[in-house]
């Protein structure tokens, strides 16, 4: 490749661009948005809101479902807000860094160096980088999941930063092939075999046949309506069914049949496109013209491998070149953690996006299994798999998400709402379409252009939807926003409720009658900002906030056991370096009693993100990303975890009570 040598530009926000230009302005919108001026300027959500929507930060106000409470206090004390460049957590507590950064996990990985200057073969058998969502699954899970003491802990690694990375990154393009291919291998998955010793102490089972490394390299499959579509046909894949590799893995899910579920979230940035015109499946998503985010494309010397994130059409056909390659990413990869040997397996039916992460109600025998699944960018939506197969214990598989119907979230600013089907045999999905001009020719098209399916059925565009946790008693699903600066006053709505929202806020709902509806009823759970923010509810009460629960930008959220919901947070930018906030945390709420309490900070310029407990709730897994990313010149803004100076490392951190107690109870 004769790529002129030039100073790269490279964007690590990892937020993608604004890509949602449609108009909005539907049916929906122009009704309720008349309907939730009036009943704002009462002071409320609105008097249609039905009961049992009543904020449950009340204190003392029951579930909202009236079901039986199967959470408990959170016995431990808030901490306070903090800058110092540690993991932070409540007295009685102990918070223990683990499998770092380039910790060996395979055979043949090198020891990690402390310079980073391990090459991108130890890296494709080390841990990957910027740890996010994480599951751990019982050495048992197929037995009923009960262990505590030995698993599989599966985590994502989203994103590089080159400067860390590489003992001494220089900005300029072309690229050198080896540093490219590291920053292949440091992204996609790790499976870790751990055990607990006795005295307490957890440790990786080196050596484990399960311990693997999933990356931007490893042969996948494509499966459900998309597979084998023109538009995935490219050199590598003539038919359109293999894949190779995913990228950039933000959170995760976990299937109830013990499989393990990584996401495909900022993608679009990590390939270009020069052609004069995009085509949609690229252009709504974001493909960048010129350059792609780590200038991947100009790998010298190039190899098929990395030529592949030009997405230009260079070759006389599909067949020849990479113009599709962009169409393999944007999808959930489930991935079987106790076979290394595995195939992992793309899920077309579960839509195309910049998916944060999947989270599945609990699966009821002979009724069909439902998820969840947001489009972390400004502006996008929320979306809901329901499967056409009923969900059997004896026989649930991965087949179970090939097939379906997938919606998207439409919220009223009364309260109530619609999952509109992205569904091409609907009769309202073909009216609309056709309303909008619109032609999709088969549901492969629809599931492709996913973002456009839901444009077109009018669904509501939100303040960046992270993660979502379901109850796992009363079932009620909550959704982080984590936030939208760009919101202007006359484009809030009931559920985003807050122009140039910068602190982000969590909904909630209860679908109607039974989790695969149609419809369903919502509120606002809890908005975040400093101390004397308060959360408006039906009542006209309010929860504030305090200097010891105050949180900014929801990310991360997670219910254990107890239903207790986990909180993570994923400020950046001046609000994260400067802001009264401190660093990036934890906080843990009791949506029940209304309790909500800072539990961990984070060290300098990190975010938090992934947490899951063993069975018995002892030991809980929570990821901190990319630490010191903030770069002086010289210097990282952090050395967490050896400090003294060292480079900082993404790393998991278990965290026990010293007297062997429920964390967080
Ligand atoms: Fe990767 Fe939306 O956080
Ligand atoms: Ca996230
Ligand atoms: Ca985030």
């Amino acid at each position: 490749m004769t790529t002129k040598e030039k100073k790269l530009k490279i964007d690590i926000s990892g937020v993608d661009p604004i890509c949602n230009k449609s108009k909005g302005d539907d049916f929906y919108d122009v009704v309720n948005r008349q309907l939730s001026r009036r009943s704002f300027l009462k002071g409320g959500l609105g008097v249609a809101v039905s009961s049992f929507m009543l904020s449950p930060l009340m204190a003392g106000c029951t579930s909202p479902k009236g079901s039986a409470s199967s959470s408990a206090g959170l016995g431990f004390q808030a901490i306070a807000g903090n800058r110092t460049d540690v993991v932070d957590v409540p007295v009685g507590y102990r918070a223990q860094p683990f499998l770092p950064w380039g910790t060996p996990l395979v055979p043949g990985a090198g020891e990690f160096k402390t310079d980073a200057s391990n090459s991108a073969l130890d890296q494709a058998r080390q841990v990957g980088s910027h740890h996010d969502g994480m599951h751990f699954f019982p050495i048992d899970v197929k037995e009923g999941g009960a262990s505590s003491k030995e698993g599989l802990l599966v985590m994502n690694h989203e994103y590089v930063d080159p400067q860390i990375l590489h003992t001494s990154f220089s900005p300029n393009a072309p690229r050198p092939q080896h540093e490219v291919l590291k920053e292949m291998m440091a992204h996609g998955v790790s499976v870790a075999h751990i055990i607990r010793k006795p005295d307490g102490e957890w440790q990786l089972v080196e050596g484990s046949s399960y311990n693997r490394r999933i990356t931007a390299s490893t042969p996948m499959q494509m499966s459900g309506p998309v597979a084998g579509h023109d538009k995935l046909i490219t050199r590598f894949s003539p038919d359109g069914t293999r894949t190779r590799g995913t990228i950039n893995n933000c959170s995760h899910g976990h299937t109830p049949w013990g499989t393990y579920l990584t996401c495909e979230e900022n993608w679009a940035g990590c390939f270009m496109n020069d052609d004069k015109t995009h085509p949609r499946e690229h252009e709504r998503y974001g493909v960048n013209r010129g350059n792609s985010r780590y200038y991947w494309e100009t790998a010298t010397p190039g190899l098929d491998e990395t030529a592949r994130f030009n997405a230009s059409s260079t070759g006389a056909a599909a067949a020849d070149d990479y113009r599709n390659e962009p169409n393999h990413f944007g999808w959930i990869v489930e991935i079987d953690p106790f076979n290394a040997k595995s195939t992992p397996v793309k899920r077309s039916m579960l839509g195309r996006f910049a998916h944060e992460g999947i989270v599945f109600a609990p699966a009821v025998e002979g009724e069909p299994l439902v998820a969840y699944s947001g489009d972390d960018s400004r502006f996008e939506y929320i979306y809901k798999f329901v499967s056409a197969k009923p969900y059997y214990k004896a026989t649930a598989s991965g087949d179970l998400l090939n097939e379906g119907t997938l919606y998207v979230a439409h919220f009223n600013d009364d309260g109530t709402g619609r999952w509109l089907p992205l569904d091409i045999e609907n009769s309202e999905f073909q009216a609309k379409a056709s309303e909008a001009g619109v032609e999709f020719h088969s549901q492969a098209d629809v599931l492709l252009n996913t973002r456009l399916a839901a444009d077109v059925m009018g669904a509501t565009k939100m303040d960046r939807p992270e993660w979502g946790a379901v109850h796992p008693t009363t079932k009620e699903v909550y959704f982080s926003l984590t936030n939208n600066t760009r919101r202007t006053e006359v484009q809030t709505d009931a559920v985003n409720p807050r122009a140039e929202n910068a602190y982000g806020h969590i909904v909630r709902w209860s679908e109607d009658h039974q989790q695969s509806a149609e419809s369903f009823h919502w509120d606002i759970f809890l908005m975040g900002g400093e101390a004397g923010t308060r959360t408006p509810n039906a009542e006209g009460d309010d929860l504030t906030l305090t200097a010891d629960n105050q949180f900014a930008c929801p990310d991360g959220l997670w219910f254990d056991h107890r239903g207790t919901l986990w909180i993570q947070t994923d400020m950046s930018g001046e609000l994260l370096s400067q802001g009264g906030f401190g660093n990036n945390g934890m906080y843990a709420a009791n949506p029940e009693s209304g309790e909500l309490k800072r539990f961990l900070v984070g060290p300098v310029d990190c975010e938090i993100t992934g947490v899951v407990t063993t069975p018995d709730g002892k030991t809980m897994f929570v990821n901190v990303q990319h630490p010191g990313d903030r770069l002086a010149p010289g210097k990282f803004s952090s050395s967490w975890p050896a400090g003294n100076g060292a480079r900082p490392r993404s790393a998991t951190v278990i965290i026990t009570r010293e007297d062997g107690g429920v964390v967080g109870a």
